[in-house]
């Protein structure tokens, strides 16, 4: 393990702070993992595919251990090494406790940022839903080809642009009883939202040795407001760090989310990228 330097870190601090405190205590809710983000990550990792000589397998803003509990199996069958890294405390301990064993795997503090791995011994990158959450997708992009190997690949899962744009509109209703003008705009560019041809062009460290594709899908998913309320509270903490008083915040939400409400339930419009990295040696 290479030694991280704490200085100066363009990691965002109160993103990673809020997942420290709230967001570790919900997002072992077997409703967070089974519905809407739980469920669409599910299908991404069971989309995945490893190649024989695939041995390190990187995790980065690994959470609580999702990718480890999904595809363990297949890290032992292949015989593969699974290393997380996370920057949030609370998350991090959960997944220690979880993957601190003998096992295949190891976790360890650390970031999109800064990745504590050698220059180019990581065969792949598996990231979902962590990299939305970064300062810049530039120098995320960089740090991962430092250390992902020429002849390695990646896939990241991450939301997009419109994600969730209906829902948000009930959610900054909501903030506005609670949070000052300027505090919503703060909220509101913690989430990198990009279009696949913006997150196309922050890739570029990889495009000379790599094809890489961006794809953007689309959902709506229905749920009644405590449904979604045990996914979004356990994914989108930063976003409510600073409402004092959150309880009352939840009952504000609640009556914004259920106008928009139909037979089906409350509505959450997705949209995620999915983004994939094949080495052009291997091709
Ligand atoms: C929605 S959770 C996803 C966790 C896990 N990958 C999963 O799918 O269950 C987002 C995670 O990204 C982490 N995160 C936030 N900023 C990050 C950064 N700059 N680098 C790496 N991870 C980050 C958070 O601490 C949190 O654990």
């Amino acid at each position: 393990m290479v030694k991280m330097s704490q200085e100066n870190t363009p990691t965002r601090q109160s993103t990673v702070q809020s997942y420290s405190e709230r967001g570790s205590k919900a997002y072992e809710d077997p409703m967070n993992k089974e519905f809407l983000y739980g469920e669409i990550t599910r299908r991404f990792l069971h989309q995945v595919e490893f190649q024989p000589n695939d041995k390190v397998i990187l995790d980065i803003g690994c959470g609580t251990g999702f990718v480890f509990d999904e595809l363990g199996d297949q890290f032992l069958s292949r015989d593969m090494r699974g290393i997380g890294v996370e920057p949030a405390a609370g998350m991090l301990e959960i997944a220690r406790r979880k993957y601190g064993g003998d096992g295949p795997f190891t976790v360890h503090e650390g970031s999109f940022e800064n990745i504590p791995l050698e220059n180019r011994s990581v065969d792949k990158i598996i990231s979902t839903l962590a990299l939305h959450w970064v300062k810049s997708l530039e120098a995320a992009a960089r740090e991962m080809r430092r250390v992902l190997k020429n002849t390695g690949s990646l896939d990241i899962f991450m939301i997009a642009k419109d994600d969730g744009a209906q829902f948000k509109k009930a959610i900054v209703a909501a903030q506005r009883k609670h949070l000052t003008f300027a505090q919503i705009m703060t909220t509101a560019t913690l989430v990198q939202r990009v279009t696949p041809k913006e997150c196309h062009a922050a890739f570029h460290p990889f495009h000379d040795d790599f094809d890489l594709r961006v794809e953007m899908f689309t959902d709506v998913v229905y749920g009644t407001f405590d449904d979604h309320m045990k996914w979004w509270k356990a994914r989108s903490t930063p976003v409510i760090a600073e409402i004092k008083d959150k309880d009352r915040f939840m009952v504000d939400l609640r009556e914004e989310l259920e106008k928009t409400g139909t037979d089906k339930g409350i509505p959450f419009d997705t949209a995620y990228l999915w983004i994939t990295g094949r080495s052009k040696t291997n091709a």
